[in-house]
């Protein structure tokens, strides 16, 4: 066994600052690196605690461990770090619920920074990590070893229970109320402070700031049920997210329970997670790329708040349509200030009776869009629709249509700009909805605006006639800039039918139904087709079948052109059905290493998908090019998918070479 050096042999009250970083140093190396510990842990973590208390700012503080506590490592996670699937009603509980045995356990769904540590065999902590992607996160355990509630090592007991198993325990990293309660006028929530203080790359923040651990899972370890694991966690010295049994049924009760119970915790809940108890049921349930099919979170709607009406303004889309949105007196709702909420249509702004300066009720639906839930009135002056275009000012026009809203025909009016061919706002949502459609990168709304303003393009097909001498002319534009856009201008000359028809923005007429036409017609013969003959393709309704006609012929000048001055891609061999890719929405980002974005875009069509170029809501599956997944800053494209798939959207993001993994 390694000797101690005779300087070092003594107890921490009599050794010194220098003697305790040497002496820390020495027993660190012998346990982690030489695997024979010469003093028991204890007596390291009087050292340890020591030299804390006489020098916090030692740097061998920060290096306790096999060097995994330190922050600079990613860390895979070996089991994916998922989301939760989630609901925001019983019936939505009852619907999960439909083919799952009970019983549940509940638990309230903590709202921090996901956290996951690592013990070894003999029970040390020896690293922790931050969920990440849900597959790598960032190495967090030079902050974790502060948080107060966070055993630094397992019982003894229980680690020789288990045989010397390695395990994780994940959990919820927080910040008491209390703790942030004298901060509050600094920070926006404690959620981000949480996530702050345990990133930060120098340790010792945590303290400051008194974090908390909820510990909701453990791996490694095996137990029967979800109960046996609470139980279990707290005799390891973890506080446990408390756990209750219940039928799917008796879910309602608890879920009201932990809603009433909110103004008094001492900490932030945004929903209760509902699990399968038994942990066997749980395994042959399996999981999504997203969340686990074991487990539900049904959540607290957005907080609710009255605030005043301000002003009603009214948005042009790029079909026409006129949006009313209500602008209010500042509101805080779900911890957001929020002074717009859109009114959605004319019907809801007639049925809301609105005058200026009424007390509305707003909420955030499912947290995020602000939603006007009723006039509790006051106001004075009433709001009219406007009778001209806010932007052309040529007359509006009222139109109605029903739609079919939980099998009841609902008529819903709107306001439209009876000439919408001339109207800049929507000239501007058009070229704005064209150039994201066909990928045109740098065309952002600003260069948009100087366009039109300057009369340089009147409409799409203008796009394609800039030269660099009409783009120097705009404001803040460079050569560099200028040779940029007119390269992404070059690369929209070659599309595929299907890409133009939905860059063309008629209403209804978006990737799926496009996809339906071009997989069967030519361009020429889709501008020749009647309604009827479009109605009778599969999925597409006699009223789309209408307004897409419609749409196709008011545009038909702009597509001619249009043709004049790109080349359509030979129509690939779509097969709509059955393709390796059928009823995928796919969309690359990143620069692709094995093809280019065209090919890869047709690869997909071919297989039977639908290549995307943005990430929205009916996007499935985002193929992330070189090692972009790994990148330190990710595209804009991948930080929208993550956050869609974090909200609940079956979306998989892959690298490229997951991806050509998959073909055939
Ligand atoms: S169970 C997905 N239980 O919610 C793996 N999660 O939106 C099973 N969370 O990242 C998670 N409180 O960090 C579970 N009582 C609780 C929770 C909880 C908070 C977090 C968790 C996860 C996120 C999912």
């Amino acid at each position: 066994m390694t000797k101690v050096p005779p300087h070092l042999d003594r107890p921490a009250d009599a050794l010194d600052a220098a003697g305790l970083s040497e002496a820390i140093r020495f027993h660190n190396r012998a346990y982690f690196v030489d695997d024979a510990p010469v003093i028991p842990d204890q007596e390291f973590d009087r050292l340890v605690e020591r030299l804390r208390q006489l020098e916090p700012d030692a740097p061998v503080l920060q290096e306790i461990g096999a060097g995994e506590l330190s922050p600079d490592d990613k860390v895979e996670h070996e089991s994916p770090m998922l989301s939760l699937d989630k609901c925001y009603d019983h019936a939505g509980l009852l619907h999960w619920a439909r083919e799952q045995a009970g019983p549940f356990a509940a638990s309230p769904k903590v709202d921090g920074a996901a956290c996951t540590i690592h013990y070894d065999g003999n029970g040390k902590l020896r690293l922790a990590a931050t969920r990440g992607d849900g597959r790598r996160g960032e190495s967090i355990g030079h902050n974790v070893v502060d948080i107060p509630n966070v055993p630094k090592r397992l019982p003894a007991e229980l680690v020789q229970r288990f045989g010397g198993l390695a395990i994780e325990v994940r959990g919820e990293v927080y910040m008491p109320l209390s703790n942030f309660e004298p901060i509050k006028e600094i920070y926006a929530n404690p959620r981000n402070v949480a996530a702050g203080a345990i990133k930060a790359k120098e340790g010792g923040g945590v303290s400051a700031v008194e974090l908390c651990f909820f510990a909701y899972d453990l791996l490694g370890w095996s137990v029967a049920t979800e109960r046996d694991k609470a139980d279990l966690l707290q005799q390891m010295g973890f506080d446990p997210a408390p756990v209750e049994i219940c039928s799917a049924d008796g879910a309602a009760e608890i879920y009201q329970r932990w809603s009433d119970a909110r103004p008094e915790l001492d900490y932030e809940i945004d929903g209760v997670v509902f699990k399968i108890d038994d942990i066997e049921g749980q395994a042959k349930l399996g999981m999504t790329a997203h969340h686990p099919r074991w487990a539900i979170a049904w959540k607290f709607q957005g907080d609710s708040d009255q605030t005043t009406l301000v002003d009603v303004s009214f948005s042009l889309s790029r079909t026409g349509t006129i949006t009313p949105v209500a602008v209010v007196e500042p509101v805080i709702l779900s911890r957001a200030s929020v002074t717009r909420a859109t009114l959605h249509n004319l019907s809801n702004l007639r049925r809301l009776n609105l005058r200026l300066g009424d007390t509305l009720l707003l909420t955030r639906r499912g947290g995020v869009i602000p939603h006007v839930e009723g006039n509790r009135g006051g106001g004075d002056e009433p709001v009219m629709p406007p009778a001209t275009c806010p932007s052309c000012g040529q007359p509006t026009v009222e139109r109605q249509s029903t739609r079919r809203v939980s099998g009841e025909d609902v008529l819903t009016e709107t306001l439209h700009c009876s000439a919408p061919n001339d109207c800049p706002a929507v000239r501007r949502e058009r070229l704005l909805h064209f150039t994201a459609v066909l990928d045109m990168d740098g065309f952002g709304d600003k260069i948009i605006d100087g366009l039109l303003e300057r009369e340089l393009v009147a409409d799409a097909a203008g796009l394609f006639d800039l030269d660099e001498a009409s783009l120097l002319t705009l404001p803040r534009m460079g050569e560099l800039l200028a040779r940029r856009l007119l390269s992404a201008i070059d690369a929209a000359r070659q599309v595929a039918p299907a890409t133009l028809l939905v860059a063309l923005g008629i209403d209804t007429l978006g990737r799926h139904a496009a996809g339906l036409l071009a997989a069967r017609w030519t361009l020429h013969e889709i501008l020749a087709l009647e309604a009827e003959q479009l109605a009778d393709l599969h999925s597409l309704g006699a009223i789309t079948a209408e307004r897409i006609v419609a749409g196709l012929a008011e545009q038909a000048p702009l597509i001619e052109r249009l043709l004049a001055r790109i080349e359509l891609q030979r129509p690939a061999e779509a097969t709509s059905t059955g393709g390796l890719l059928a009823d995928q929405v796919v969309v690359f980002t990143g620069a692709l290493q094995q093809l280019n974005r065209r090919d890869a875009q047709q690869l997909v069509v071919r297989l039977g998908g639908t290549a995307g170029s943005s990430i929205t809501k009916s996007t499935t599956l985002v193929v992330v090019g070189g090692d972009g997944l790994e990148a330190a800053r990710p595209s804009s494209k991948l930080k929208k998918a993550r956050a869609l798939a974090d909200g609940g959207q079956a979306i998989e993001i892959i690298s490229e070479e997951a991806f050509h993994a998959r073909l055939p």
